[in-house]
């Protein structure tokens, strides 16, 4: 493993760490059932700080503080609609955040394959395998509906 690609693992674990204990603080008491919050604004902000913000920035625009251990440029997000003539891209959005089926076909990839890691993080609780995905679903439609709300004209 090359030397800056171990320095952004270790990042993004911790990073992770931090995730993972926000979201306990904020509800589920560790060992209690992990149920779906739905679908909504809040969740995808708050889902968002905690995952996403160190790589997109704080406000988006691609500026978060893990940006430069990249290979790859870390996108804007608030111009995903304005960069695809004014409709905001939902199913490539969807696709990319959960990573679980893109993955193998685009190859190179810096992000985080996201679908796994909700997952995982429903899975330390006691879900079956329909109440996982279903809150993995609610997690990134959530996390698409803060995207859509974000967007430049
Ligand atoms: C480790 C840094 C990192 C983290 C954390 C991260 N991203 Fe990304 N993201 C990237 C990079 C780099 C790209 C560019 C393409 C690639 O690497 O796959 C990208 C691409 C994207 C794209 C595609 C944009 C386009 O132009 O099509 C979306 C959408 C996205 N990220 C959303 C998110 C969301 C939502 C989260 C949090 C759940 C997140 N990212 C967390 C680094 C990150």
């Amino acid at each position: 493993m090359k030397r800056g690609c171990l320095v952004l693992t270790l990042a993004v674990s911790g990073l992770m760490m931090i995730g993972a204990e926000g979201t306990i603080a904020a509800g589920s008491l560790a060992g209690a059932p992990l149920v779906s919050e739905g679908i909504s604004l809040e969740l995808g902000h708050r889902d968002y700080m905690n995952y996403c913000a160190a790589c997109h920035g704080a406000e988006a625009k691609g500026d978060g503080t893990l940006g430069e251990f990249l290979t790859l440029a870390v996108p804007d997000l608030t111009k995903l609609s304005k960069l695809n003539a004014g409709k905001f891209p939902e199913e490539r959005v969807m696709e990319v955040i959960d990573g679980r089926v893109d993955v193998k076909v685009h190859g190179m990839r810096d992000m985080p394959v996201w679908g796994d890691w909700f997952n995982r993080e429903a899975a330390s609780s006691n879900t079956d395998k329909v109440a996982r995905e279903l809150i993995v679903n609610d997690r990134i439609a959530s996390l698409i509906n803060y995207l859509k709300s974000i967007q430049t004209k």
